[in-house]
């Protein structure tokens, strides 16, 4: 029974056109980013590897990774876990994680090409631990968090960035070239928190902070790989390149940039007693 907050209808009216910078049409958006996303996070192995140590998984687990996207997650957790579920609506992603997995020598993970609303709870089982990370490009958010909760035999995770200021002045920089498309809400992790408790579901958040390098061979290289992630116009290449420079310093293999964010784990338990 909704409060004074409906947190169901607030994701719907801060969402109502879309995903962030994404496209509207989520599908096609990450078809065409697939290669490049894939080249990117897979340069960041080691925070997929901190991430996943912190599911504390045991190796008779199932996993079943919701919006799995190019393995950044299911490939290391495939190393722990008896088996992963990569469930993804983009086609061009899971093409991404296959070649992944085919690389690694990877067997045990399984790839299912369908949106997460769309997928009925009874046509797949229950895996240990349901996982999300940045990847609930849904309306109906109250229904899309009852399924992973019920598709959960032991615990669920959503990892998500804390707010759309992902990092020192750059999310500004797009928003002068990408329309501000949805009325402001509250940063979605507070969203989902809030809704998961409305349905009786106490979580876990923790916050964590990232620092990392990003590498680049060239200001060159940097300037194209940022056009193209993140559809900058042609026009505003100038911009760009000026934005990139005062960021830029010098390293031992090209040029390098420091980065950070926040996100937030949102976690819960199934069935979790203390007893006394
Ligand atoms: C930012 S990427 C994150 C991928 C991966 N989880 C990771 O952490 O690297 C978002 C992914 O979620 C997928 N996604 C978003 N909403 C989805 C939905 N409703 N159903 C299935 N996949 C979805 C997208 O297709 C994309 O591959």
């Amino acid at each position: 029974m909704p409060g004074i907050v409906n947190w169901d209808e607030l994701w719907k009216a801060t969402h109502f056109r879309g995903f962030h910078h994404h496209d509207p049409d989520l599908i096609s958006y990450w078809d065409r980013k697939a290669e490049l996303f894939n080249r990117r996070v897979m340069r960041h192995r080691e925070r997929a590897e901190i991430q996943v140590a912190s599911l504390g998984l045991r190796s008779y687990e199932t996993v079943l990774d919701v919006g799995a996207g190019t393995g950044r997650l299911a490939i290391p957790m495939s190393k722990v876990a008896s088996s992963v579920t990569a469930l993804d609506q983009s086609g061009g992603m899971l093409a991404c994680l296959k070649e992944n997995m085919r690389a690694d020598g990877i067997e045990n993970i399984r790839c299912i090409q369908k949106s997460w609303q769309d997928l009925a709870v009874d046509e797949i089982e229950q895996h240990d631990v349901v996982i999300s990370s940045n990847s609930l490009g849904v309306y109906e958010l109250r229904e899309a968090l009852a399924k992973m909760d019920s598709l959960a035999k032991s615990r669920a995770y959503i990892f998500i960035f804390t707010d759309h200021k992902r990092d020192d002045g750059f999310s500004d920089f797009l928003r002068r070239d990408v329309a501000v498309k949805n009325a402001p809400g509250p940063a979605d992790y507070l969203v989902i928190y809030n809704l998961l408790a409305e349905m009786g579901i106490y979580a876990d958040i923790e916050m964590v902070d990232w620092l990392y390098k990003e590498r680049y061979s060239s200001l060159d290289e940097a300037a194209s790989e940022w056009m193209q992630m993140h559809d900058i116009a042609a026009d505003k290449e100038p911009d760009l390149r000026e934005f990139l420079s005062l960021r830029l310093v010098g390293d031992e293999s090209g040029v390098c940039m420091v980065r950070h964010y926040k996100s937030a784990t949102i976690s819960w338990r199934k069935g979790k007693l203390v007893r006394d």
